[in-house]
Protein backbone atom coordinates (compact mmCIF):
# COMPACT_ATOMS: atom_id res chain seq x y z
CA UNK A 1 0.00 0.00 0.00
CA UNK A 2 1.21 3.33 -0.98
CA UNK A 3 0.75 6.72 1.68
CA UNK A 4 0.97 10.25 0.28
CA UNK A 5 3.10 11.90 2.83
CA UNK A 6 0.76 14.69 3.04
CA UNK A 7 -2.11 12.74 4.49
CA UNK A 8 -2.84 12.62 8.09
CA UNK A 9 -2.79 9.39 8.84
CA UNK A 10 -6.12 8.21 10.88
CA UNK A 11 -6.47 6.37 14.47
CA UNK A 12 -2.34 6.70 13.97
CA UNK A 13 -1.99 3.94 17.27
CA UNK A 14 1.45 6.24 18.39
CA UNK A 15 -0.54 9.36 18.67
CA UNK A 16 0.62 10.50 21.79
CA UNK A 17 3.84 8.94 21.84
CA UNK A 18 5.98 11.48 19.44
CA UNK A 19 8.37 13.73 21.01
CA UNK A 20 7.33 17.70 21.56
CA UNK A 21 9.30 18.26 18.32
CA UNK A 22 7.13 16.15 16.44
CA UNK A 23 4.55 17.92 17.13
CA UNK A 24 4.50 20.55 14.78
CA UNK A 25 5.94 18.37 11.80
CA UNK A 26 3.10 18.46 8.97
CA UNK A 27 3.76 18.21 5.29
CA UNK A 28 5.04 21.60 3.45
CA UNK A 29 2.71 23.14 1.33
CA UNK A 30 4.84 23.05 -1.86
CA UNK A 31 5.38 18.87 -1.04
CA UNK A 32 1.75 18.12 -0.87
CA UNK A 33 1.47 20.11 -4.25
CA UNK A 34 4.16 17.94 -6.07
CA UNK A 35 1.70 15.36 -7.41
CA UNK A 36 -0.99 17.37 -8.49
CA UNK A 37 1.10 19.98 -10.13
CA UNK A 38 3.32 17.64 -11.81
CA UNK A 39 0.34 16.36 -13.82
CA UNK A 40 1.46 17.20 -17.67
CA UNK A 41 -1.48 19.02 -17.87
CA UNK A 42 -0.81 21.33 -15.44
CA UNK A 43 1.32 24.82 -16.02
CA UNK A 44 3.97 24.41 -12.62
CA UNK A 45 5.39 27.78 -11.80
CA UNK A 46 5.19 25.93 -8.08
CA UNK A 47 8.68 23.98 -7.05
CA UNK A 48 11.94 24.93 -7.16
CA UNK A 49 13.42 22.25 -9.85
CA UNK A 50 16.21 22.87 -12.13
CA UNK A 51 15.93 22.18 -15.51
CA UNK A 52 17.87 19.66 -16.09
CA UNK A 53 17.54 19.14 -19.82
CA UNK A 54 20.88 20.03 -21.10
CA UNK A 55 22.83 18.43 -18.99
CA UNK A 56 25.54 16.04 -21.38
CA UNK A 57 23.79 12.43 -19.25
CA UNK A 58 25.17 10.78 -22.32
CA UNK A 59 29.21 11.34 -22.02
CA UNK A 60 28.22 11.66 -18.18
CA UNK A 61 26.86 8.08 -18.46
CA UNK A 62 30.40 6.54 -19.94
CA UNK A 63 32.84 8.90 -17.01
CA UNK A 64 30.69 7.58 -14.85
CA UNK A 65 30.91 3.84 -15.42
CA UNK A 66 34.63 4.51 -15.90
CA UNK A 67 34.65 5.83 -12.52
CA UNK A 68 33.07 2.43 -10.85
CA UNK A 69 34.95 0.10 -13.12
CA UNK A 70 38.53 2.13 -11.58
CA UNK A 71 37.26 3.41 -8.51
CA UNK A 72 34.20 1.15 -8.02
CA UNK A 73 35.06 -0.17 -4.49
CA UNK A 74 35.85 3.42 -3.04
CA UNK A 75 32.80 5.02 -4.68
CA UNK A 76 30.74 2.19 -2.58
CA UNK A 77 32.54 2.34 0.39
CA UNK A 78 32.17 4.13 3.55
CA UNK A 79 33.45 7.73 3.43
CA UNK A 80 35.15 10.56 5.35
CA UNK A 81 32.64 12.71 7.39
CA UNK A 82 33.96 15.72 6.13
CA UNK A 83 33.78 14.70 2.78
CA UNK A 84 36.13 13.66 -0.14
CA UNK A 85 39.18 15.89 -0.23
CA UNK A 86 39.19 16.22 -4.24
CA UNK A 87 35.91 17.18 -4.34
CA UNK A 88 36.71 20.14 -1.82
CA UNK A 89 39.66 21.23 -3.32
CA UNK A 90 37.42 21.38 -6.30
CA UNK A 91 34.57 23.27 -4.27
CA UNK A 92 37.27 25.70 -3.63
CA UNK A 93 37.46 26.93 -7.37
CA UNK A 94 33.78 27.50 -7.51
CA UNK A 95 33.72 30.07 -4.26
CA UNK A 96 36.41 31.62 -5.89
CA UNK A 97 33.81 33.05 -8.17
CA UNK A 98 32.15 34.86 -4.87
CA UNK A 99 34.85 36.21 -3.70
CA UNK A 100 35.81 33.71 -1.30
CA UNK A 101 39.61 33.41 -1.57
CA UNK A 102 40.94 32.50 1.67
CA UNK A 103 39.36 29.01 2.60
CA UNK A 104 40.88 26.12 2.59
CA UNK A 105 39.61 22.45 1.42
CA UNK A 106 40.13 21.66 5.58
CA UNK A 107 37.54 24.42 6.18
CA UNK A 108 34.72 22.11 3.91
CA UNK A 109 32.63 19.93 4.91
CA UNK A 110 30.12 18.12 2.63
CA UNK A 111 26.54 18.01 2.94
CA UNK A 112 23.76 15.72 2.02
CA UNK A 113 22.48 18.71 0.25
CA UNK A 114 22.35 22.16 1.92
CA UNK A 115 19.07 21.11 3.48
CA UNK A 116 21.71 18.64 5.51
CA UNK A 117 23.68 21.29 6.35
CA UNK A 118 20.78 23.66 7.76
CA UNK A 119 19.85 20.93 10.18
CA UNK A 120 23.23 20.15 11.27
CA UNK A 121 24.22 24.12 11.95
CA UNK A 122 21.19 24.08 14.02
CA UNK A 123 21.82 21.06 16.00
CA UNK A 124 24.61 22.55 16.67
CA UNK A 125 23.88 25.87 18.22
CA UNK A 126 20.54 25.95 19.47
CA UNK A 127 18.88 25.01 22.01
CA UNK A 128 14.73 25.05 22.45
CA UNK A 129 13.81 28.45 22.76
CA UNK A 130 16.35 29.82 21.37
CA UNK A 131 16.08 32.59 18.98
CA UNK A 132 17.34 32.97 14.86
CA UNK A 133 16.90 36.30 13.13
CA UNK A 134 15.41 35.11 9.47
CA UNK A 135 14.08 37.22 6.98
CA UNK A 136 10.34 37.76 6.60
CA UNK A 137 9.51 35.87 4.05
CA UNK A 138 11.41 32.55 4.56
CA UNK A 139 12.63 29.57 3.04
CA UNK A 140 10.36 27.15 3.59
CA UNK A 141 12.74 24.22 4.08
CA UNK A 142 14.57 26.36 6.81
CA UNK A 143 11.01 27.09 8.67
CA UNK A 144 10.95 23.75 8.83
CA UNK A 145 14.31 22.61 10.48
CA UNK A 146 13.88 25.58 12.77
CA UNK A 147 10.61 24.27 14.14
CA UNK A 148 11.76 21.07 14.41
CA UNK A 149 14.69 22.31 16.62
CA UNK A 150 11.69 24.23 19.11
CA UNK A 151 13.60 27.46 18.58
CA UNK A 152 12.00 30.87 17.95
CA UNK A 153 12.01 32.68 14.15
CA UNK A 154 11.96 36.43 15.01
CA UNK A 155 11.49 38.08 11.45
CA UNK A 156 13.58 40.63 10.17
CA UNK A 157 12.53 42.55 7.08
CA UNK A 158 13.37 43.03 3.78
CA UNK A 159 12.77 45.55 0.64
CA UNK A 160 13.89 45.51 -2.97
CA UNK A 161 17.68 45.62 -1.55
CA UNK A 162 17.58 42.52 0.57
CA UNK A 163 17.79 42.91 4.65
CA UNK A 164 17.48 46.39 5.97
CA UNK A 165 20.09 46.63 8.83
CA UNK A 166 18.18 48.74 10.82
CA UNK A 167 15.93 45.88 11.02
CA UNK A 168 17.97 43.46 11.74
CA UNK A 169 19.56 45.32 14.77
CA UNK A 170 15.91 45.75 16.35
CA UNK A 171 14.85 42.33 15.87
CA UNK A 172 18.34 41.50 18.02
CA UNK A 173 17.41 44.30 20.36
CA UNK A 174 13.57 42.78 21.00
CA UNK A 175 15.04 39.54 21.42
CA UNK A 176 17.89 40.72 24.20
CA UNK A 177 15.14 43.13 26.04
CA UNK A 178 13.10 40.12 26.32
CA UNK A 179 16.14 37.74 27.96
CA UNK A 180 16.35 35.84 24.94
CA UNK A 181 19.37 34.25 23.57
CA UNK A 182 20.22 35.03 20.08
CA UNK A 183 22.28 32.12 18.36
CA UNK A 184 22.26 33.37 14.36
CA UNK A 185 21.23 34.80 11.41
CA UNK A 186 19.43 33.22 8.95
CA UNK A 187 19.79 34.78 5.46
CA UNK A 188 19.62 34.12 1.73
CA UNK A 189 21.52 36.89 0.47
CA UNK A 190 21.23 36.37 -3.47
CA UNK A 191 18.30 36.16 -5.21
CA UNK A 192 16.25 35.02 -2.42
CA UNK A 193 13.51 32.59 -1.78
CA UNK A 194 10.52 33.24 -1.78
CA UNK A 195 11.40 36.91 -2.20
CA UNK A 196 13.39 37.15 -5.02
CA UNK A 197 15.85 40.24 -3.97
CA UNK A 198 19.29 40.74 -3.61
CA UNK A 199 21.31 41.63 -0.54
CA UNK A 200 22.99 44.94 -2.13
CA UNK A 201 27.32 45.05 -1.68
CA UNK A 202 26.52 48.12 0.54
CA UNK A 203 24.20 46.67 2.71
CA UNK A 204 26.72 43.59 3.35
CA UNK A 205 29.12 45.17 5.67
CA UNK A 206 26.58 46.89 7.72
CA UNK A 207 24.77 43.65 8.40
CA UNK A 208 28.11 41.90 9.63
CA UNK A 209 29.10 44.84 11.52
CA UNK A 210 25.44 44.33 13.90
CA UNK A 211 26.26 40.76 13.85
CA UNK A 212 29.42 41.13 15.23
CA UNK A 213 28.90 43.81 18.00
CA UNK A 214 25.77 41.42 19.34
CA UNK A 215 28.15 38.31 19.13
CA UNK A 216 25.30 36.65 16.62
CA UNK A 217 26.43 33.96 13.65
CA UNK A 218 25.57 34.78 10.39
CA UNK A 219 24.33 31.60 8.41
CA UNK A 220 24.45 32.76 4.65
CA UNK A 221 22.58 30.23 2.76
CA UNK A 222 23.28 30.66 -1.10
CA UNK A 223 22.05 27.67 -3.18
CA UNK A 224 21.43 30.63 -6.23
CA UNK A 225 24.18 33.08 -5.76
CA UNK A 226 25.49 32.10 -9.40
CA UNK A 227 22.52 32.28 -11.32
CA UNK A 228 22.84 35.62 -11.93
CA UNK A 229 21.29 37.53 -14.51
CA UNK A 230 23.94 40.62 -15.01
CA UNK A 231 26.75 38.80 -15.96
CA UNK A 232 28.17 39.41 -12.31
CA UNK A 233 28.14 37.76 -8.73
CA UNK A 234 28.12 39.67 -5.72
CA UNK A 235 30.62 39.00 -2.66
CA UNK A 236 29.90 36.50 -0.48
CA UNK A 237 29.25 37.83 2.96
CA UNK A 238 32.01 34.83 3.98
CA UNK A 239 34.55 36.73 1.69
CA UNK A 240 34.14 40.01 3.89
CA UNK A 241 34.44 37.75 7.66
CA UNK A 242 35.85 34.74 7.98
CA UNK A 243 35.16 34.22 11.74
CA UNK A 244 31.70 35.28 12.17
CA UNK A 245 30.07 33.62 8.89
CA UNK A 246 29.05 29.62 8.26
CA UNK A 247 28.17 29.36 4.39
CA UNK A 248 26.61 27.13 2.60
CA UNK A 249 25.71 26.28 -1.13
CA UNK A 250 24.97 23.61 -3.08
CA UNK A 251 25.21 21.58 -6.20
CA UNK A 252 21.60 21.80 -6.56
CA UNK A 253 20.93 24.49 -8.37
CA UNK A 254 24.02 25.08 -10.30
CA UNK A 255 24.46 21.48 -11.53
CA UNK A 256 21.88 18.71 -10.37
CA UNK A 257 19.70 18.27 -7.15
CA UNK A 258 19.65 14.40 -7.13
CA UNK A 259 22.94 13.37 -6.40
CA UNK A 260 22.08 15.74 -2.87
CA UNK A 261 25.49 17.13 -2.72
CA UNK A 262 26.25 20.62 -0.99
CA UNK A 263 29.24 22.02 1.07
CA UNK A 264 28.85 24.29 3.97
CA UNK A 265 32.32 26.54 5.01
CA UNK A 266 32.74 27.26 8.60
CA UNK A 267 35.22 28.80 11.02
CA UNK A 268 37.28 26.10 12.54
CA UNK A 269 35.82 25.53 16.13
CA UNK A 270 32.55 25.34 14.50
CA UNK A 271 33.42 23.03 11.46
CA UNK A 272 35.16 20.50 13.71
CA UNK A 273 32.02 20.36 15.77
CA UNK A 274 29.72 19.95 12.07
CA UNK A 275 32.21 16.73 11.14
CA UNK A 276 31.53 15.11 14.21
CA UNK A 277 27.41 15.99 13.75
CA UNK A 278 27.75 14.99 10.27
CA UNK A 279 29.62 11.22 11.21
CA UNK A 280 26.62 11.22 14.34
CA UNK A 281 24.06 11.73 11.80
CA UNK A 282 25.06 10.01 8.73
CA UNK A 283 28.36 8.33 9.55
CA UNK A 284 29.90 10.05 5.89
CA UNK A 285 28.28 11.64 2.62
CA UNK A 286 27.79 9.52 0.29
CA UNK A 287 31.26 8.69 -1.83
CA UNK A 288 29.30 7.49 -4.77
CA UNK A 289 27.02 11.15 -5.16
CA UNK A 290 30.29 13.00 -4.21
CA UNK A 291 32.84 11.22 -7.04
CA UNK A 292 29.90 11.46 -9.54
CA UNK A 293 29.81 15.29 -8.82
CA UNK A 294 33.73 15.39 -9.52
CA UNK A 295 33.46 13.56 -12.40
CA UNK A 296 31.31 15.87 -13.96
CA UNK A 297 33.46 19.27 -12.57
CA UNK A 298 36.85 17.18 -13.81
CA UNK A 299 35.43 16.66 -17.22
CA UNK A 300 33.17 19.01 -18.20
CA UNK A 301 33.51 23.16 -18.55
CA UNK A 302 31.24 24.02 -15.60
CA UNK A 303 31.27 27.54 -15.57
CA UNK A 304 30.03 27.27 -19.60
CA UNK A 305 27.24 25.47 -17.84
CA UNK A 306 26.36 27.91 -15.02
CA UNK A 307 26.35 30.32 -18.26
CA UNK A 308 24.01 28.54 -20.14
CA UNK A 309 21.76 28.03 -16.89
CA UNK A 310 22.11 31.67 -16.30
CA UNK A 311 20.75 32.73 -19.78
CA UNK A 312 17.91 30.15 -19.93
CA UNK A 313 16.86 31.46 -16.51
CA UNK A 314 17.00 34.70 -17.40
CA UNK A 315 14.80 34.47 -20.34
CA UNK A 316 12.48 32.57 -18.62
CA UNK A 317 12.60 35.19 -16.12
CA UNK A 318 12.01 38.26 -18.79
CA UNK A 319 8.99 35.61 -20.32
CA UNK A 320 6.99 35.95 -16.61
CA UNK A 321 7.59 39.41 -16.50
CA UNK A 322 6.53 39.95 -19.48
CA UNK A 323 3.71 37.56 -19.17
CA UNK A 324 2.73 39.26 -15.94
CA UNK A 325 2.60 43.00 -17.18
CA UNK A 326 0.51 41.74 -19.70
CA UNK A 327 -2.14 39.49 -18.00
CA UNK A 328 -1.99 40.77 -14.49
CA UNK A 329 -0.84 44.28 -14.39
CA UNK A 330 -2.90 45.56 -11.14
CA UNK A 331 -0.54 43.10 -9.40
CA UNK A 332 2.94 43.87 -8.10
CA UNK A 333 6.52 42.10 -7.86
CA UNK A 334 10.24 42.64 -7.54
CA UNK A 335 11.90 41.68 -11.32
CA UNK A 336 14.38 39.05 -9.87
CA UNK A 337 18.23 39.94 -11.11
CA UNK A 338 18.76 36.00 -10.70
CA UNK A 339 17.65 33.06 -8.99
CA UNK A 340 14.43 31.16 -9.91
CA UNK A 341 11.12 33.23 -7.99
CA UNK A 342 8.97 36.43 -8.38
CA UNK A 343 6.93 36.90 -5.61
CA UNK A 344 4.30 38.62 -6.57
CA UNK A 345 1.51 40.87 -4.82
CA UNK A 346 -1.99 40.04 -5.70
CA UNK A 347 -5.07 43.01 -5.08
CA UNK A 348 -6.18 43.36 -1.80
CA UNK A 349 -9.05 41.07 -0.98
CA UNK A 350 -7.84 37.99 -2.69
CA UNK A 351 -6.54 35.11 -0.93
CA UNK A 352 -3.02 33.30 -2.29
CA UNK A 353 -4.31 30.34 -0.09
CA UNK A 354 -7.76 29.58 -0.93
CA UNK A 355 -7.74 30.61 -4.51
CA UNK A 356 -5.34 27.97 -5.01
CA UNK A 357 -7.91 24.41 -6.38
CA UNK A 358 -9.41 27.15 -8.33
CA UNK A 359 -5.60 27.55 -10.32
CA UNK A 360 -5.05 23.93 -10.15
CA UNK A 361 -8.25 23.41 -11.53
CA UNK A 362 -7.56 26.14 -14.19
CA UNK A 363 -4.70 24.05 -14.46
CA UNK A 364 -1.54 25.89 -13.51
CA UNK A 365 0.02 25.52 -9.66
CA UNK A 366 1.92 28.49 -7.29
CA UNK A 367 2.74 28.10 -3.82
CA UNK A 368 0.71 30.79 -1.65
CA UNK A 369 2.90 33.28 0.08
CA UNK A 370 1.32 31.50 3.44
CA UNK A 371 3.99 28.38 3.24
CA UNK A 372 6.68 30.69 3.27
CA UNK A 373 5.50 32.21 7.19
CA UNK A 374 5.14 30.60 10.56
CA UNK A 375 1.87 32.68 11.54
CA UNK A 376 -0.75 33.09 9.61
CA UNK A 377 0.54 35.89 6.82
CA UNK A 378 1.27 35.95 3.50
CA UNK A 379 -1.95 35.46 2.20
CA UNK A 380 -1.31 38.11 -0.11
CA UNK A 381 1.50 37.30 -2.38
CA UNK A 382 2.45 33.46 -4.84
CA UNK A 383 5.49 32.26 -5.48
CA UNK A 384 6.07 32.08 -8.94
CA UNK A 385 9.03 29.96 -10.17
CA UNK A 386 10.19 30.26 -13.41
CA UNK A 387 12.52 27.77 -13.68
CA UNK A 388 11.09 24.74 -14.82
CA UNK A 389 8.89 25.66 -17.60
CA UNK A 390 9.45 26.64 -21.25
CA UNK A 391 8.73 30.57 -21.97
CA UNK A 392 6.16 29.46 -23.88
CA UNK A 393 4.21 27.19 -20.55
CA UNK A 394 5.24 30.20 -18.54
CA UNK A 395 3.08 33.08 -20.89
CA UNK A 396 0.55 29.94 -21.13
CA UNK A 397 0.32 29.27 -17.00
CA UNK A 398 0.00 33.33 -16.14
CA UNK A 399 -2.17 33.63 -19.07
CA UNK A 400 -4.63 30.83 -16.90
CA UNK A 401 -3.56 32.38 -13.36
CA UNK A 402 -5.02 35.75 -14.84
CA UNK A 403 -8.20 34.18 -15.59
CA UNK A 404 -8.46 32.93 -11.88
CA UNK A 405 -7.65 35.91 -10.68
CA UNK A 406 -9.31 37.72 -12.58
CA UNK A 407 -12.60 35.98 -11.73
CA UNK A 408 -11.66 35.89 -8.02
CA UNK A 409 -11.17 40.04 -8.30
CA UNK A 410 -14.49 40.33 -9.79
CA UNK A 411 -16.34 38.40 -7.42
CA UNK A 412 -14.76 40.42 -4.67
CA UNK A 413 -15.65 43.60 -6.11
CA UNK A 414 -18.82 42.64 -6.16
CA UNK A 415 -18.84 43.27 -2.67
CA UNK A 416 -16.86 46.27 -2.90
CA UNK A 417 -13.73 45.11 -0.88
CA UNK A 418 -11.12 44.87 -3.39
CA UNK A 419 -8.29 47.49 -4.11
CA UNK A 420 -5.57 47.43 -6.57
CA UNK A 421 -2.33 45.70 -4.83
CA UNK A 422 -0.72 49.01 -6.77
CA UNK A 423 -1.11 52.14 -4.57
CA UNK A 424 -3.17 51.94 -1.37
CA UNK A 425 -2.38 48.51 -0.40
CA UNK A 426 1.79 49.52 0.41
CA UNK A 427 1.75 50.42 3.97
CA UNK A 428 5.12 51.17 4.20
CA UNK A 429 5.79 48.75 7.10
CA UNK A 430 9.65 47.47 5.80
CA UNK A 431 8.68 44.36 4.43
CA UNK A 432 9.92 42.83 1.06
CA UNK A 433 6.17 42.10 0.40
CA UNK A 434 4.79 45.56 0.53
CA UNK A 435 8.35 47.58 -0.19
CA UNK A 436 7.58 46.19 -3.66
CA UNK A 437 6.95 49.05 -6.53
CA UNK A 438 4.16 48.93 -8.50
CA UNK A 439 4.94 46.76 -11.82
CA UNK A 440 3.07 49.13 -13.69
CA UNK A 441 4.45 52.93 -12.39
CA UNK A 442 7.86 51.38 -12.47
CA UNK A 443 9.26 49.39 -15.23
CA UNK A 444 12.76 48.85 -14.19
CA UNK A 445 11.08 46.96 -10.60
CA UNK A 446 8.66 44.81 -11.92
C1 LIG B 1 17.33 28.93 0.05
C2 LIG B 1 17.49 27.46 -0.06
N1 LIG B 1 18.29 26.82 0.81
C3 LIG B 1 18.47 25.50 0.76
C4 LIG B 1 17.83 24.73 -0.20
C5 LIG B 1 18.05 23.24 -0.18
O1 LIG B 1 18.91 22.87 -1.19
P1 LIG B 1 19.55 21.43 -1.31
O2 LIG B 1 18.95 20.80 -2.52
O3 LIG B 1 21.02 21.66 -1.45
O4 LIG B 1 19.22 20.67 -0.06
C6 LIG B 1 16.97 25.33 -1.13
C7 LIG B 1 16.24 24.53 -2.11
O5 LIG B 1 15.34 24.96 -2.78
C8 LIG B 1 16.81 26.74 -1.05
O6 LIG B 1 16.02 27.39 -1.91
Amino acid sequence: MTHNSAHVIKNDPWFGSYASRAEDMRASEIRALFAVASRPEVVSLAGGMPYLEYLPFDELADLIAKMLRDQGTHAWQYGSAQGDPHLRERILDIVRLENITDAQADDVVITNGSQNGLDLITRLMCDPGDVIIAEDPNYVGALGVFKSFQTEVINAHMDADGLIPESFEEAIQGAIAQGKRVKFLYTVPNFHNPAGVTMSVERRPRILEIARKYHVLVVEDNPYGLLSFENKTYPALRSMDSDNVVYLSSFSKIIAPGMRVAWMIAPPGIRQKLVLANESSILSPSNMSQMTISTYLDNFDWKKQIEEYRSMYKSRCEAMDSALRTYMPYCSWNKPKGGFYIWLKIPEGLNAKSMLPRAITARVAYVSGTAFYDTDEGTDHMRLSFCYPTEERITEGIRRLSTVVDDELATVNLFGTARSASGSTHDGSGSASNRTHDATNNPTQG
